[in-house]
């Protein structure tokens, strides 16, 4: 049996004493369509192998007793009065009673034990990991029968309103629907989504982790939101028909934005591709046509380093190397930027060679050695013990 699923119910059994159940929720890769998911527009997620396991059990108090194989750390509280913590690995957590609470789920109390191997701020959504197992455990526990959609959205409320990222809905809804080698053509406006698999012979997905910690919370992450925000309300006075940048087109944005700041027209632009981009990429996806996706992660890439201004110098240094690789046919920074991982679609016989070249050189550069992982696509959230 998986390693983590054990870790997660020894620790549990040691601590608590016998778990009700354990829950796996994966992170997330997301091939294309990022920051398009706040701005009603597409996204192409898929979950993967790393994951978050939650070991759950009732108590009969309405004590909250909480332990991080991880941060090795205890967290005790109750359910009476949920408030932000300093240990920061538990407000993801407590995030999920308050938002159950609030909306009349009252949760007994309980214990957890919560172990995983999601590199953390690597921008593979170990939060909305953690969120999603914790929402499914207590969801079983105290039997409220929520379905999965709802978990999601209450979970991107727990993120939102707990924690303070405004965030979207793709990293919760990837990791609560993910399927085994399962790509997910998400519609974050209408919340459909179309699975496909992303089966190639020749070409591997790999992440490089360029080990710059991102934090979403940081305000950058909140503020593109609010450019957003700001140009859908300049557009709505000429078309009061666009609700958001999903109903805009490009020569739209040029022709009624020029009044604006340039930093909001870029931003708008950005996102409008991005949006018209994912459409296209997942027809290249679903025809084979691995050269012209690639091409698309690298415009993407652009995009989001110079007009969202969301990349920092070690992802373009990763996605320069990429791009000067002959075997490399596409790469970009993924998910809300400011570091973590390039995502690399890679010429299976060069995926050694180029994990070692561009090691060396990032070492080099930034004297620190990055992480590469090629990627295998999961399962989403499940229940998966207990079982000794
Ligand atoms: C983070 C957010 C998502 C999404 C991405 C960018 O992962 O949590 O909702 O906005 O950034 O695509």
């Amino acid at each position: 049996m998986n390693l983590l699923i054990q870790d997660a119910g020894r620790y549990y059994r040691e601590h608590f004493g016998e778990p009700n159940i354990i829950v796996r929720s994966p992170g997330r890769i997301n091939l294309i369509g990022e920051h398009t998911d706040y701005n009603d527009g597409f996204a192409l997620p898929a979950s993967i192998d790393n994951a978050v396991y939650v070991s759950i059990g009732a108590r009969t108090d309405d004590q909250i007793h909480l332990f991080s194989v991880d941060y090795k750390e205890f967290y005790k509280g109750n359910t009476a009065t949920i408030e932000i913590s300093l240990q920061s690995w538990a407000n993801y957590i407590l995030a999920i009673v308050d938002v159950l609470q609030k909306a009349g789920y009252n949760c007994g109390g309980f214990n957890a034990v919560v172990r995983g191997d999601i590199p953390i701020g690597a921008g593979l959504s170990s939060s909305a990991a953690v969120e999603c197992a914790t929402i499914f455990a207590l969801n079983e526990l105290f039997g409220f029968k929520l379905d999965r959609m709802t978990m999601v959205k209450m979970a991107q409320q727990a993120e939102n309103e707990f924690i303070g990222v405004r965030c979207g809905i793709m990293d919760q809804f990837a990791s609560m629907f993910g399927k085994p080698d399962q790509v997910i053509e998400l519609d974050c406006r209408s919340l459909d989504y179309t699975y496909f698999p992303f089966e190639s012979a020749e070409y591997e997905l790999l992440l490089i982790n360029s080990r710059v910690k991102h934090s979403l919370a940081d305000s950058e992450y909140n503020l593109r939101r609010l450019d957003c925000e700001a140009g859908v309300a300049h557009l709505q006075r000429f078309h009061p028909n666009i609700k958001s940048l999903r109903d805009a087109t490009p020569e739209i944005v040029k022709q009624e934005l020029h009044l604006l700041d340039k930093k909001i027209v870029q931003r708008c632009l950005y996102v409008v591709e991005e949006i018209a981009r994912v459409q296209e990429a997942c027809e290249d996806l679903k025809r084979g046509d691995f050269i012209s996706f690639g091409k698309k992660m690298f415009i993407t890439h652009k995009g989001l380093s110079e007009l969202y201004n969301v990349s920092c110098p070690e992802l373009d240094f990763l996605v320069n190397a990429a791009a000067a690789h002959k075997d490399v046919i596409g790469a970009r920074m993924m998910g809300g930027g400011f570091g973590g991982c390039t995502l690399n679609l890679v010429k299976k016989e060069a995926l050694a060679e180029f994990i070692d070249r561009v090691s060396e050189t990032y070492l080099e550069t930034y004297g620190v050695l990055p992480g590469a992982y090629p990627v295998t696509i999961e399962g989403g959230t499940a229940v998966v013990g207990p079982a000794k």
